[in-house]
């Protein structure tokens, strides 16, 4: 059988990694009262293979973290004791296992806030998108914007959840700074209205991301820190006038930082004479980048071979295919066909539909 990039070993600083199928961050919506659960043990150690990387679920700082119903926190001892087995059934198989960490900041809602109070934002603009994509209606509240004072408390926030994870047994963390929320609501000109030190230019825009990140390190070591980003998506009303300028400069200032990897979230692939192709937007933060490429979007195995083989990235995130797939390096490895993911699923309640009955390639 033909050696299949994805499948070639890869080291990432200090992990070892037997091959380059990486589970991306899921937010199943399973851990009541934001309390990791039993079940997700067995949902994380049926998508591990010895020397392979996990990412989990976007998992809150504090309490006013949280933007969706029953996402899992990492700021109370009672959520580092909830971790602790589901980290330890990783690394049973062997498994290297990351814990994302975020802030919704406007995406959220009153009923997910302390008090019902308003959640916290860079600006005190509302997300006013009507309908979610799922064609559910939405109403987002008007965020409160935070006061340059209140920073350094949630700069601490990041720095005890990362902390956190570690005594939970993760081998490291990554930064949400992705996907519209907090962190983002920083980065971004078309939300940060900001005329302190923490809006304006490219330099302020960032710093509080940069703040996050040098306290992470400076707790936990930037060798066990990555970096989710996606300058090139617009999600929850997230835009940027120069996403080119964000990209390269957050690339440039993270390798400064020597973070672990870097995980930019496509803007989905392009298509060229009928074929998908890394936009070249990407590969410039990946040169402008010295530790580990992670890419994540819309791959399967053949696009995620292809780029390997062609080196606009060292790993690859896969996301639905490996929430339907448990064991998808597998499947990879034999060309197997891959089970359908069902979306009507993917963040109910249940503790085992649509969870852990995927079945297995031998079972099915
Ligand atoms: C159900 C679901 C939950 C997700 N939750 C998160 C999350 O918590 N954090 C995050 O950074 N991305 C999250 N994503 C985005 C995925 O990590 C990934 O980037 C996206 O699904 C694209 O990859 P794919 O085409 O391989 O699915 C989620 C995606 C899905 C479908």
């Amino acid at each position: 059988m033909e050696e299949q990039p994805l499948l070639t070993p890869y080291q990432m600083g200090r992990f070892q990694l037997s091959h380059r199928v990486v589970l991306a961050p899921l937010t199943r919506c399973r851990s009541y009262n934001n309390v990791p659960q039993p079940h997700a043990a067995l949902y994380y150690s049926q998508r591990t293979t010895k020397g392979g990387l996990l990412i989990a679920e976007g998992t809150g700082v504090s309490e006013t973290a949280q933007g969706y119903p029953r996402t899992p926190g990492i700021w109370t001892k009672e959520h580092v004791e909830a971790w602790k087995p589901i980290v330890d059934a990783v690394h049973a198989k062997g498994g290297i296992f990351f814990c994302q960490i975020w802030h919704c900041g406007r995406a959220s809602d009153y009923s997910y806030q302390p008090n019902g109070q308003a959640p916290v934002s860079s600006t005190d603009k509302r997300i006013t998108l009507e309908v979610g994509e799922d064609g559910k209606p939405l109403n987002y509240p008007i965020p409160r914007k935070l006061a340059p004072e209140e920073i350094p408390q949630i700069v601490n926030d990041f720095r005890l959840a990362a902390r956190n994870a570690i005594d939970a047994g993760f081998d490291g963390i990554e930064v949400h700074a992705a996907s519209g929320y907090l962190i983002e609501q920083f980065l971004k000109d078309g939300v940060n209205d900001r005329t302190d030190k923490y809006g304006g230019s490219l330099e302020n825009r960032t710093r509080f991301c940069l703040e996050i990140i040098q306290a992470i390190i400076d707790e936990i070591g930037a060798d066990r820190v990555g970096v989710r980003l996606s300058p090139y998506l617009d999600l929850l009303q997230c835009s940027d006038s120069n996403p080119n300028a964000l990209a390269l400069y957050m690339a440039k200032s993270l390798s400064k930082l020597n973070v672990a990897y870097l995980h930019p979230v496509e803007p989905r692939m392009v298509h060229e004479d009928g074929k998908l192709k890394v936009p070249d937007a990407l590969l410039s933060m990946r040169k402008a980048f010295n530790g580990t490429f992670i890419v994540a979007g819309g791959y399967d195995r053949e696009e995620g071979n292809k780029v390997i083989a062609e080196g606009s990235t060292d790993l690859v995130a896969f996301g639905r295919h490996f929430l339907a797939n448990p064991d998808l390096p597998k499947r990879f490895e034999l060309n197997a066909p891959l089970n359908k993911y069902d979306w009507s699923t993917f963040c109910v309640p249940d503790p085992v539909v649509g969870y852990t009955d995927y079945p297995f390639l031998d079972a099915s």
